[in-house]
């Protein structure tokens, strides 16, 4: 029999079951995949958006865009080629990509251990060791960004560093004081046995002085045993030169590629959207870290792990047969 020149249905499903790895806002996985004979198709979920935190939905976007990286490493990692029409019809602009698949003659190995990495991957909200992360496994995650069409730039300088802790502490604080923040947060923060939102073991049992991060310690008690160190994190900022669809689909890819070749280096990792939430954290952030130019999309949390428990609870996922769907329901 001659050798199928697209992906097995099977193929496709696991390869999305991995794609729904991809790291989300607030564990919203705001996807919906639909499967051609051909080619499978990204739509965002709308009926997944965060009104207060993301009116607009731009950080459901930017996890599309994750899932979406995480779907053509999946693919590569299977032996399938993807070529992806981004935005494929102006006239639907929750239709964020079209892919095809040519066959591969052989699957590289970097792109094996980027899949494993997708498998492993969970956003780690301990403080990390400060031993230092050396600029040569820095350089590899500013790479990856920048073959993405964006740009991440490190919070090196003590300068840097403080004002982006501020900007997160600040947005984190204006949030706080929003009764229907807390109650947004609350309705996805906390959870003990579903298969979406952020659950109590991935929150730290501890409130972390200093540390920046998303305080879900407000709406919910954390179950991470967190252990007693000096934050060493590496912070980072994700930025793109628009702020349209395409540049937070763009945004996503980067994240994805970031996360997975940070994790492949053995480092943990946490995204820190509240930089671009607020007017005026954006703005600090823009000007103080980014000499005024680009969007900043969100901040990285960026170290070596603990060995204590280390690696911490995977983040559980809605089953595929929700998110996958036949593009015509005929098939
Ligand atoms: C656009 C975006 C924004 C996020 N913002 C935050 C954040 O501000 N704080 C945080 O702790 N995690 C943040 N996350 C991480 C998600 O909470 C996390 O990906 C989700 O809970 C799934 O968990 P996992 O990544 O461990 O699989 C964000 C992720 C994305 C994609």
């Amino acid at each position: 029999m001659a050798a199928r020149n697209v992906p097995s249905q099977e193929t496709m499903r696991s390869a999305l079951a991995l794609a729904c790895r991809a790291p989300s806002v607030h564990n919203s996985q705001p996807w919906k995949w639909k499967l051609a004979e051909r080619t499978v198709h990204l739509y965002l979920d709308r009926s997944r958006l965060l009104g207060v935190l993301d009116p607009c939905g731009r950080e459901l976007v930017i996890s599309c865009g994750a899932a979406l990286n995480h779907a053509r490493i999946a693919f590569a990692a299977e032996g399938w080629q993807t070529t992806v029409h981004r935005l494929p019809n102006p006239a639907q602009p929750d239709h964020l990509a079209s892919l095809e698949f040519a066959r591969l003659d052989e699957v590289d190995e970097h792109v094996v251990t980027l899949a494993a990495a997708a498998a492993a991957r969970r956003c780690d909200r301990r403080p990390f060791l400060t031993d230092p992360v050396p600029r040569a496994v820095l350089v590899p995650l500013r790479e990856v960004a920048r073959l993405e069409g964006c740009t991440l730039t490190f919070a090196v300088g003590d300068r840097e560093r403080r004002e982006l802790e501020l900007a997160i502490e600040h947005a984190g604080s204006e949030q706080r004081q929003r009764p229907e923040y807390r109650e947004e947060l609350a309705a996805w923060a906390g959870r003990h046995a579903s298969p979406e939102g952020v659950p109590v073991r991935s929150i730290p049992a501890e409130h972390l002085r200093g540390m920046p991060e998303r305080d879900f310690a407000l709406v919910a008690e954390g179950e991470l045993p967190v252990p007693i160190l000096d934050d060493g994190a590496v912070l980072a900022v994700l930025s793109t030169r628009g702020d349209s669809y395409e540049s937070w689909l763009a945004a996503g890819e980067a994240l994805s590629a970031v996360l997975l070749t940070a994790t492949e280096h053995g480092l943990a990792t946490c995204p820190l959207s509240q930089i671009s939430e607020g007017a005026a954290s954006r703005n600090q952030v823009r000007e103080e870290i980014l000499g005024g130019t680009g969007f900043p999309q969100l901040a990285i949390r960026i170290g070596w792990p603990v060995t204590h428990e280390f690696p911490g609870p995977l983040t559980p996922r809605r089953p595929v047969s929700d998110v996958v769907e036949p593009l015509f329901p005929q098939d």
